[in-house]
């Protein structure tokens, strides 16, 4: 039983890959891009980093790393790699993504789509028995900002707020095409915004909270430094954001990997907390972190301050489109599947403020404040 494994560095990627390494013990193959040493000293140093020290000799036996790259035809893997890759793979999983949220959609495509549609080539290529576990995003949802987004649903009536969603989304689609077309079975989970309480190492991959704006190293980026005082952000005020635990969503998708059905068909299963959390949580948290500051979310901004022209700068057009989702995701499918995985805990105020980067204030911090 052997795994092909795509996206071996990413921040979601490399934990899926921990736990089905170390703590499974499975056989894995990843392939990522890079010279073989690099990739492989990428995968190790991040494996180590999440184990808190170096990897049991056992698990680096098990772990192969391969030189390829999902975007290109036949994974950029020479034939007889191919050949050989397919001859002992019989499970696949797919994490490798572009997320850059607001990248062009052509250039998010060669990833996201046609990355994934040569996975599947892959996948046929082994063999029937060759069981594909292919990850989304509960974002495939799009711009549907009401009711509850069912599990079996894939719509994309409602359009998208960014070109990563519909790229995912397009790869969806692929998959459910090619299940029903081979008679296969594949799973799919779809998680919501991932983010860790614990802070990564630097060799670690980051999580990607900072793409949202809020996170310390880019709200942050020096101009919270010099501002105290009232600062409104063109943000819904109310607004709310599916954030879910990183360790919970490793948990429910490895079980849910497990046990899904066996029968031709796709089974999708949303990953995501069964609560959204309040903006106003996450700026409380920036708040805590720059004393002497409040942040204000307001529909319109008029006669901005430089402060507030400059932080409202940092924050992307799509994240004010994100609060304003009143959705929510059917979960009967994960619950019924993994009965024995309790839900995620309420995101508070301290794992926020850890999450976003912002530690606890130093004493020492000498600030250049300037009043707005
Ligand atoms: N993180 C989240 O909040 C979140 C939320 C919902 C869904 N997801 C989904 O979860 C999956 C994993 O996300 P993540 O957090 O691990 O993302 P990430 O940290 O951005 O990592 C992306 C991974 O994909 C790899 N990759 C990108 N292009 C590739 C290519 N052409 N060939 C081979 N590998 C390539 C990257 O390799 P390099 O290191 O070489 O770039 C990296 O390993 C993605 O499918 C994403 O859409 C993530």
């Amino acid at each position: 039983m052997s795994i092909l494994f795509t996206g071996a560095t990413g921040f979601l990627g490399s934990r899926l890959l921990y736990a089905l390494l170390v703590e499974e013990g499975r056989e894995v193959t990843a392939l990522g891009r890079g010279t073989p040493a690099a990739l492989r000293a990428r995968i190790v140093t991040s494996l180590a980093g999440l184990a808190g020290g170096p990897l049991p000799q056992a698990a680096l036996d098990r772990l192969h790393c391969l030189v390829g790259d999902v975007s290109r035809p036949r994974l950029a893997l020479p034939p007889a790699h191919y050949s050989r890759l397919a001859g002992r793979t019989t499970a696949v999983w797919h994490s490798a993504a572009d997320i850059s949220l607001s990248a062009p959609l052509e250039s998010l495509r060669g990833t996201n789509v046609d990355g994934t549609a040569h996975v599947l080539e892959f996948a046929e290529y082994a063999g029937q028995g060759c069981r594909v576990t292919h990850v989304s995003t509960a974002f495939v949802a799009g711009r549907r900002r009401r009711g509850c987004v069912a599990e079996t649903g894939l719509d994309d009536s409602a359009g998208f707020e960014t070109p990563y969603e519909q790229t995912k989304f397009e790869a969806e689609r692929l998959v459910r095409a090619w299940a029903e077309r081979g008679h296969r079975p594949v799973t799919v989970l779809r998680p919501s915004v991932l983010v860790t309480g614990s802070r990564p190492d630097p060799g670690e991959p980051q999580h990607p909270l900072g793409e949202l704006g809020l996170g310390a190293a880019s709200l942050g980026g020096g101009v919270l430094e010099e501002v105290t005082g009232h600062v409104r952000l063109p943000l819904p005020p109310g607004g709310t954001l599916n954030v879910v635990q990183v360790e919970y969503a490793v948990q429910a998708m490895l079980r849910l990997a497990a046990r899904a059905p066996v029968r031709p068909g796709v089974h999708t299963y949303h990953v995501v907390h069964p609560v959204d959390t309040p903006v106003r949580l996450l700026l409380e948290a920036i708040e805590d972190r720059y004393p002497g500051l409040r942040l204000e979310e307001v529909e319109r901004v008029p006669d901005p301050s430089t402060a507030e022209t400059l932080i409202a700068a940092q924050l992307p057009d799509f994240l004010w489109k994100y609060c304003t989702h009143r959705r929510g995701y059917e979960r009967s499918g994960l619950l019924s599947l993994v009965p024995d995985l309790a839900d995620p805990p309420p995101l508070d105020a301290s794992y926020v403020r850890a999450a976003l980067g912002y530690g606890p204030a130093p004493h020492d911090v000498t600030r250049t404040r300037v009043t707005v």
